[in-house]
Protein backbone atom coordinates (compact mmCIF):
# COMPACT_ATOMS: atom_id res chain seq x y z
CA UNK A 1 0.00 0.00 0.00
CA UNK A 2 1.15 3.43 -0.83
CA UNK A 3 -0.44 5.95 1.63
CA UNK A 4 1.28 9.04 0.53
CA UNK A 5 0.82 9.34 -2.96
CA UNK A 6 -2.01 11.59 -4.87
CA UNK A 7 -3.06 10.96 -8.21
CA UNK A 8 -2.45 13.88 -9.83
CA UNK A 9 -5.70 14.73 -12.19
CA UNK A 10 -7.15 16.85 -14.92
CA UNK A 11 -10.75 17.36 -15.79
CA UNK A 12 -11.73 17.76 -19.74
CA UNK A 13 -14.77 19.88 -19.85
CA UNK A 14 -16.60 22.77 -17.47
CA UNK A 15 -19.78 20.73 -17.16
CA UNK A 16 -22.49 21.60 -14.11
CA UNK A 17 -21.36 18.07 -12.11
CA UNK A 18 -17.61 20.08 -11.60
CA UNK A 19 -19.50 21.63 -9.00
CA UNK A 20 -20.05 18.00 -6.97
CA UNK A 21 -16.76 16.47 -8.92
CA UNK A 22 -14.26 18.79 -8.57
CA UNK A 23 -14.57 19.81 -4.53
CA UNK A 24 -14.23 15.62 -4.69
CA UNK A 25 -10.93 15.61 -5.85
CA UNK A 26 -9.68 18.57 -3.69
CA UNK A 27 -11.03 17.00 -0.68
CA UNK A 28 -9.74 13.78 -1.96
CA UNK A 29 -7.05 12.20 0.68
CA UNK A 30 -5.33 10.60 -2.25
CA UNK A 31 -5.79 12.92 -4.97
CA UNK A 32 -5.00 16.09 -6.75
CA UNK A 33 -6.87 18.67 -8.86
CA UNK A 34 -3.90 19.55 -11.33
CA UNK A 35 -5.74 21.41 -14.68
CA UNK A 36 -9.26 21.91 -16.61
CA UNK A 37 -10.19 21.93 -20.02
CA UNK A 38 -12.85 23.57 -21.65
CA UNK A 39 -13.37 24.75 -25.41
CA UNK A 40 -15.27 27.87 -24.08
CA UNK A 41 -12.50 30.46 -23.39
CA UNK A 42 -13.47 31.81 -19.83
CA UNK A 43 -15.59 28.54 -18.61
CA UNK A 44 -13.26 26.50 -17.18
CA UNK A 45 -11.82 29.79 -14.84
CA UNK A 46 -15.24 30.31 -14.42
CA UNK A 47 -16.02 27.05 -13.25
CA UNK A 48 -12.68 26.65 -10.80
CA UNK A 49 -13.60 29.88 -9.50
CA UNK A 50 -17.21 28.77 -8.49
CA UNK A 51 -16.86 25.66 -7.30
CA UNK A 52 -12.93 25.20 -5.98
CA UNK A 53 -12.27 29.08 -4.90
CA UNK A 54 -8.91 28.24 -3.02
CA UNK A 55 -7.01 26.01 -5.99
CA UNK A 56 -5.66 29.30 -7.52
CA UNK A 57 -2.70 27.03 -8.75
CA UNK A 58 -5.32 24.62 -11.06
CA UNK A 59 -3.82 25.42 -14.42
CA UNK A 60 -6.92 26.78 -16.88
CA UNK A 61 -6.60 25.32 -20.59
CA UNK A 62 -8.68 26.25 -23.69
CA UNK A 63 -7.27 23.19 -25.21
CA UNK A 64 -8.04 19.53 -23.67
CA UNK A 65 -5.28 18.16 -25.68
CA UNK A 66 -2.97 20.27 -23.73
CA UNK A 67 -4.67 17.96 -20.70
CA UNK A 68 -3.70 14.74 -22.89
CA UNK A 69 -0.15 15.85 -23.55
CA UNK A 70 0.92 16.60 -20.12
CA UNK A 71 2.85 13.48 -18.73
CA UNK A 72 2.83 15.16 -15.17
CA UNK A 73 -1.55 14.40 -15.49
CA UNK A 74 -2.40 10.42 -14.16
CA UNK A 75 -6.18 10.86 -14.75
CA UNK A 76 -8.41 12.48 -16.10
CA UNK A 77 -12.70 13.23 -15.16
CA UNK A 78 -14.34 13.31 -18.43
CA UNK A 79 -18.12 15.18 -17.59
CA UNK A 80 -18.45 16.38 -21.20
CA UNK A 81 -22.24 15.81 -23.02
CA UNK A 82 -22.60 12.04 -22.98
CA UNK A 83 -22.39 11.65 -27.12
CA UNK A 84 -18.76 12.73 -26.73
CA UNK A 85 -17.56 10.53 -23.46
CA UNK A 86 -16.47 7.57 -25.71
CA UNK A 87 -14.44 9.30 -28.38
CA UNK A 88 -12.33 11.36 -25.47
CA UNK A 89 -12.35 8.10 -23.35
CA UNK A 90 -10.80 6.66 -26.15
CA UNK A 91 -8.50 9.79 -26.87
CA UNK A 92 -7.31 9.99 -22.98
CA UNK A 93 -6.16 6.22 -23.28
CA UNK A 94 -4.33 6.67 -25.94
CA UNK A 95 -2.49 9.18 -24.52
CA UNK A 96 -1.97 6.84 -21.55
CA UNK A 97 -4.33 8.44 -19.26
CA UNK A 98 -6.37 6.72 -16.20
CA UNK A 99 -10.46 7.67 -16.82
CA UNK A 100 -13.00 8.46 -14.96
CA UNK A 101 -15.95 8.77 -17.28
CA UNK A 102 -19.27 9.81 -16.34
CA UNK A 103 -22.01 7.60 -17.11
CA UNK A 104 -23.20 6.10 -19.85
CA UNK A 105 -19.32 5.59 -21.04
CA UNK A 106 -20.75 5.27 -24.53
CA UNK A 107 -23.95 4.97 -26.69
CA UNK A 108 -23.22 1.59 -28.40
CA UNK A 109 -21.59 -1.84 -26.86
CA UNK A 110 -19.18 -1.12 -30.01
CA UNK A 111 -17.64 1.73 -28.52
CA UNK A 112 -17.40 0.29 -24.75
CA UNK A 113 -15.33 -2.36 -26.36
CA UNK A 114 -13.42 -0.57 -28.22
CA UNK A 115 -12.48 1.15 -24.88
CA UNK A 116 -11.73 -2.10 -23.27
CA UNK A 117 -9.52 -3.22 -25.72
CA UNK A 118 -7.84 0.01 -25.89
CA UNK A 119 -7.41 0.41 -21.80
CA UNK A 120 -5.66 -3.32 -22.23
CA UNK A 121 -3.08 -2.32 -24.63
CA UNK A 122 -2.37 0.77 -23.55
CA UNK A 123 -2.59 -0.93 -19.54
CA UNK A 124 -4.60 2.22 -17.66
CA UNK A 125 -7.56 1.80 -15.71
CA UNK A 126 -11.28 3.35 -17.30
CA UNK A 127 -13.99 3.09 -14.97
CA UNK A 128 -17.29 4.33 -15.71
CA UNK A 129 -18.79 7.15 -12.88
CA UNK A 130 -22.05 5.60 -11.62
CA UNK A 131 -20.93 7.26 -8.07
CA UNK A 132 -23.90 6.01 -6.10
CA UNK A 133 -22.37 2.74 -5.89
CA UNK A 134 -19.56 4.24 -3.95
CA UNK A 135 -22.25 5.06 -1.05
CA UNK A 136 -21.47 2.80 2.06
CA UNK A 137 -25.46 2.21 1.79
CA UNK A 138 -25.43 -0.38 -0.97
CA UNK A 139 -22.61 -2.38 0.88
CA UNK A 140 -24.82 -2.41 3.22
CA UNK A 141 -28.06 -3.60 1.16
CA UNK A 142 -25.49 -6.24 -0.68
CA UNK A 143 -24.49 -7.63 3.26
CA UNK A 144 -28.25 -8.16 4.03
CA UNK A 145 -28.83 -9.69 1.17
CA UNK A 146 -25.28 -11.92 1.66
CA UNK A 147 -26.64 -12.64 5.25
CA UNK A 148 -29.60 -14.67 3.92
CA UNK A 149 -32.21 -12.29 5.58
CA UNK A 150 -34.50 -11.76 2.87
CA UNK A 151 -33.96 -14.88 1.35
CA UNK A 152 -33.12 -15.02 -2.45
CA UNK A 153 -33.76 -12.08 -4.63
CA UNK A 154 -36.68 -12.58 -6.56
CA UNK A 155 -38.74 -9.37 -7.75
CA UNK A 156 -36.44 -5.49 -7.49
CA UNK A 157 -38.36 -2.35 -8.35
CA UNK A 158 -36.08 0.78 -9.35
CA UNK A 159 -37.64 4.55 -9.76
CA UNK A 160 -35.61 7.55 -11.13
CA UNK A 161 -37.63 10.22 -11.86
CA UNK A 162 -37.57 14.44 -11.52
CA UNK A 163 -39.42 17.02 -13.26
CA UNK A 164 -36.98 18.67 -15.77
CA UNK A 165 -36.60 22.38 -15.22
CA UNK A 166 -36.81 24.63 -18.27
CA UNK A 167 -32.83 25.56 -18.39
CA UNK A 168 -32.05 21.94 -18.93
CA UNK A 169 -34.19 21.09 -21.89
CA UNK A 170 -31.10 21.14 -24.08
CA UNK A 171 -30.39 17.43 -22.81
CA UNK A 172 -33.54 16.61 -24.25
CA UNK A 173 -33.36 18.04 -27.55
CA UNK A 174 -32.13 15.91 -29.57
CA UNK A 175 -32.64 11.78 -30.08
CA UNK A 176 -31.98 9.36 -28.29
CA UNK A 177 -29.16 8.26 -30.76
CA UNK A 178 -27.66 11.60 -29.94
CA UNK A 179 -27.38 11.21 -26.20
CA UNK A 180 -30.00 13.13 -25.57
CA UNK A 181 -32.97 12.05 -24.02
CA UNK A 182 -33.85 10.28 -20.60
CA UNK A 183 -32.35 7.17 -20.88
CA UNK A 184 -28.94 8.42 -21.08
CA UNK A 185 -29.25 10.76 -18.37
CA UNK A 186 -31.05 8.61 -15.29
CA UNK A 187 -32.53 5.77 -17.26
CA UNK A 188 -29.17 4.36 -17.31
CA UNK A 189 -28.98 5.03 -13.85
CA UNK A 190 -32.44 2.93 -13.42
CA UNK A 191 -31.15 -0.10 -14.70
CA UNK A 192 -27.85 0.00 -13.15
CA UNK A 193 -29.35 -0.27 -9.75
CA UNK A 194 -32.34 -2.88 -10.84
CA UNK A 195 -29.83 -5.18 -11.69
CA UNK A 196 -27.10 -4.41 -8.25
CA UNK A 197 -28.88 -7.30 -6.21
CA UNK A 198 -29.15 -9.60 -8.88
CA UNK A 199 -24.85 -9.43 -9.11
CA UNK A 200 -24.75 -13.46 -9.45
CA UNK A 201 -27.43 -13.56 -12.13
CA UNK A 202 -26.85 -12.16 -16.00
CA UNK A 203 -29.70 -10.09 -17.91
CA UNK A 204 -31.35 -12.68 -20.44
CA UNK A 205 -34.03 -10.53 -21.81
CA UNK A 206 -36.11 -7.31 -21.66
CA UNK A 207 -39.54 -5.26 -22.74
CA UNK A 208 -40.74 -1.87 -22.12
CA UNK A 209 -42.32 1.19 -22.98
CA UNK A 210 -41.55 4.68 -23.39
CA UNK A 211 -43.22 8.23 -24.75
CA UNK A 212 -40.96 10.23 -26.94
CA UNK A 213 -41.07 14.45 -27.56
CA UNK A 214 -41.18 15.28 -31.07
CA UNK A 215 -37.53 15.77 -30.85
CA UNK A 216 -36.67 12.03 -30.76
CA UNK A 217 -35.97 12.31 -27.01
CA UNK A 218 -37.56 9.85 -24.59
CA UNK A 219 -38.75 11.06 -21.65
CA UNK A 220 -40.34 8.43 -19.69
CA UNK A 221 -40.08 4.76 -19.79
CA UNK A 222 -40.99 1.72 -17.92
CA UNK A 223 -39.34 -1.91 -18.28
CA UNK A 224 -38.77 -5.13 -17.12
CA UNK A 225 -35.69 -6.81 -17.09
CA UNK A 226 -35.84 -10.73 -16.99
CA UNK A 227 -32.95 -12.79 -15.08
CA UNK A 228 -33.86 -15.97 -15.43
CA UNK A 229 -35.58 -18.63 -12.76
CA UNK A 230 -38.59 -16.16 -12.05
CA UNK A 231 -36.00 -13.33 -11.08
CA UNK A 232 -37.01 -9.74 -12.41
CA UNK A 233 -36.35 -6.50 -12.18
CA UNK A 234 -38.31 -3.76 -13.08
CA UNK A 235 -37.50 -0.20 -13.53
CA UNK A 236 -39.38 3.29 -14.62
CA UNK A 237 -37.56 6.45 -15.23
CA UNK A 238 -38.74 9.88 -16.70
CA UNK A 239 -38.70 13.74 -16.32
CA UNK A 240 -42.44 14.76 -16.13
CA UNK A 241 -42.75 12.86 -12.84
CA UNK A 242 -42.38 13.85 -8.45
CA UNK A 243 -38.13 13.28 -7.29
CA UNK A 244 -37.48 10.00 -6.43
CA UNK A 245 -34.65 7.69 -6.54
CA UNK A 246 -35.29 4.80 -4.65
CA UNK A 247 -35.15 0.90 -5.34
CA UNK A 248 -37.01 -1.91 -3.14
CA UNK A 249 -36.02 -5.62 -3.04
CA UNK A 250 -38.66 -8.68 -2.41
CA UNK A 251 -36.95 -11.83 -2.06
CA UNK A 252 -38.67 -15.12 -1.05
CA UNK A 253 -38.37 -14.56 2.68
CA UNK A 254 -38.44 -10.51 3.15
CA UNK A 255 -37.84 -7.55 1.10
CA UNK A 256 -35.90 -4.27 1.69
CA UNK A 257 -36.06 -0.49 0.66
CA UNK A 258 -33.38 1.92 0.03
CA UNK A 259 -34.95 5.58 0.04
CA UNK A 260 -32.39 7.25 -1.63
CA UNK A 261 -30.37 6.01 -3.67
CA UNK A 262 -28.44 9.38 -4.66
CA UNK A 263 -28.78 10.52 -0.94
CA UNK A 264 -26.38 13.71 -1.19
CA UNK A 265 -23.70 14.30 1.68
CA UNK A 266 -26.07 16.33 3.62
CA UNK A 267 -28.60 13.75 3.52
CA UNK A 268 -29.57 11.18 5.79
CA UNK A 269 -29.44 7.76 4.35
CA UNK A 270 -32.00 5.22 5.73
CA UNK A 271 -33.12 1.35 4.32
CA UNK A 272 -35.83 -0.63 6.01
CA UNK A 273 -36.54 -4.12 5.72
CA UNK A 274 -38.80 -6.47 7.01
CA UNK A 275 -39.23 -10.56 6.86
CA UNK A 276 -42.15 -12.54 6.37
CA UNK A 277 -41.84 -13.75 10.17
CA UNK A 278 -42.58 -9.77 11.69
CA UNK A 279 -39.31 -8.74 12.00
CA UNK A 280 -39.26 -4.85 10.70
CA UNK A 281 -36.32 -2.31 10.79
CA UNK A 282 -35.41 0.74 9.69
CA UNK A 283 -31.55 1.56 9.82
CA UNK A 284 -30.38 4.97 9.60
CA UNK A 285 -26.22 5.04 8.10
CA UNK A 286 -23.64 7.93 8.38
CA UNK A 287 -23.65 10.88 6.02
CA UNK A 288 -21.35 10.01 3.09
CA UNK A 289 -20.36 11.78 -0.05
CA UNK A 290 -20.13 9.61 -2.86
CA UNK A 291 -18.77 11.72 -4.77
CA UNK A 292 -15.54 11.38 -3.03
CA UNK A 293 -15.77 7.77 -2.14
CA UNK A 294 -15.84 7.68 -5.64
CA UNK A 295 -12.61 9.62 -6.60
CA UNK A 296 -10.99 8.22 -3.33
CA UNK A 297 -11.78 4.87 -4.77
CA UNK A 298 -10.64 5.05 -7.98
CA UNK A 299 -7.25 6.94 -6.69
CA UNK A 300 -6.39 3.94 -4.66
CA UNK A 301 -6.86 1.14 -7.40
CA UNK A 302 -4.40 3.29 -9.85
CA UNK A 303 -1.94 3.93 -6.98
CA UNK A 304 -1.91 0.77 -5.39
CA UNK A 305 -2.30 -1.03 -9.28
CA UNK A 306 -6.08 -2.89 -7.98
CA UNK A 307 -9.20 -3.20 -10.23
CA UNK A 308 -12.02 -0.73 -9.26
CA UNK A 309 -15.64 -2.01 -8.06
CA UNK A 310 -17.38 -0.83 -11.33
CA UNK A 311 -15.63 -2.78 -13.70
CA UNK A 312 -15.39 -2.60 -17.70
CA UNK A 313 -17.45 -5.51 -17.96
CA UNK A 314 -19.74 -3.89 -15.78
CA UNK A 315 -20.37 -1.08 -18.12
CA UNK A 316 -20.59 -3.32 -20.98
CA UNK A 317 -23.56 -5.12 -19.20
CA UNK A 318 -25.39 -2.25 -18.65
CA UNK A 319 -25.12 -1.12 -22.17
CA UNK A 320 -26.79 -3.62 -23.02
CA UNK A 321 -29.61 -3.79 -21.31
CA UNK A 322 -30.15 -0.25 -22.28
CA UNK A 323 -29.73 -0.63 -26.07
CA UNK A 324 -32.22 -3.77 -25.63
CA UNK A 325 -34.04 -1.83 -23.98
CA UNK A 326 -34.45 0.94 -26.65
CA UNK A 327 -34.50 -1.75 -29.27
CA UNK A 328 -37.75 -3.18 -27.30
CA UNK A 329 -39.49 -0.20 -27.01
CA UNK A 330 -39.25 0.62 -30.67
CA UNK A 331 -40.38 -3.07 -31.77
CA UNK A 332 -42.57 -3.77 -28.77
CA UNK A 333 -41.23 -7.09 -28.54
CA UNK A 334 -38.99 -8.98 -25.69
CA UNK A 335 -35.30 -8.30 -26.93
CA UNK A 336 -32.76 -10.97 -25.88
CA UNK A 337 -29.43 -9.01 -24.20
CA UNK A 338 -26.68 -10.00 -25.78
CA UNK A 339 -24.09 -11.50 -23.04
CA UNK A 340 -20.60 -13.00 -23.66
N1 LIG B 1 -22.85 11.54 -11.60
C1 LIG B 1 -23.78 12.49 -11.47
O1 LIG B 1 -24.31 12.75 -10.39
C2 LIG B 1 -24.17 13.29 -12.66
C3 LIG B 1 -25.05 14.34 -12.51
C4 LIG B 1 -25.32 15.12 -13.65
C5 LIG B 1 -24.76 14.78 -14.86
N2 LIG B 1 -23.96 13.71 -14.97
C6 LIG B 1 -23.33 13.34 -16.24
O2 LIG B 1 -22.24 14.23 -16.43
C7 LIG B 1 -22.17 14.64 -17.79
C8 LIG B 1 -22.23 16.14 -17.82
O3 LIG B 1 -23.49 16.59 -17.36
P1 LIG B 1 -23.68 18.12 -16.95
O4 LIG B 1 -25.15 18.37 -16.79
O5 LIG B 1 -22.82 18.43 -15.81
O6 LIG B 1 -23.13 18.78 -18.29
P2 LIG B 1 -23.27 20.19 -18.95
O7 LIG B 1 -23.24 21.27 -17.93
O8 LIG B 1 -24.40 20.12 -19.88
O9 LIG B 1 -21.88 20.25 -19.74
C9 LIG B 1 -21.41 19.18 -20.54
C10 LIG B 1 -20.41 19.73 -21.54
O10 LIG B 1 -21.12 20.43 -22.55
C11 LIG B 1 -20.39 21.61 -22.90
N3 LIG B 1 -21.22 22.79 -22.52
C12 LIG B 1 -21.79 23.07 -21.33
N4 LIG B 1 -22.45 24.24 -21.37
C13 LIG B 1 -22.29 24.70 -22.62
C14 LIG B 1 -22.74 25.85 -23.31
N5 LIG B 1 -23.47 26.76 -22.70
N6 LIG B 1 -22.39 25.99 -24.60
C15 LIG B 1 -21.64 25.07 -25.23
N7 LIG B 1 -21.18 23.95 -24.63
C16 LIG B 1 -21.50 23.77 -23.36
C17 LIG B 1 -19.13 21.66 -22.09
O11 LIG B 1 -17.96 21.29 -22.83
P3 LIG B 1 -16.76 22.38 -22.82
O12 LIG B 1 -16.46 22.68 -21.41
O13 LIG B 1 -15.61 21.79 -23.55
O14 LIG B 1 -17.32 23.58 -23.53
C18 LIG B 1 -19.40 20.71 -20.95
O15 LIG B 1 -18.29 20.05 -20.49
C19 LIG B 1 -23.32 13.95 -18.52
O16 LIG B 1 -22.84 12.82 -19.18
C20 LIG B 1 -24.28 13.52 -17.42
O17 LIG B 1 -24.93 12.31 -17.76
C21 LIG B 1 -23.62 12.98 -13.89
Amino acid sequence: MNNNKKLRWGILGAARINQQLMPAIVEAENAELVAIASRRPGAAAETLAKYAPDEAHVRIESNMESILEDDTIEAVYIPLASHEHAQWTLRAIEHGKHVLCEKPMALTVADIDAIKDAAQQHHVTVMEGFMYRFHPQHSRVKEIIDSGLIGVVRTVRSSFAYPMQPARHYRIAGTIEQGSGAMWDIGCYAIHAARLPFYNDKPLTVSAMAKHIETGADISCNGIIDFGDGKYAQFDFGFEHARRAEYEIIGSKGGLKCHNVWAKQAETPVISWWTDTGQQCQETLALANHFRLEIEHFSQCIINNKQPDLSLEDAKTNCQVIVATLESVKTGHHIPIQND
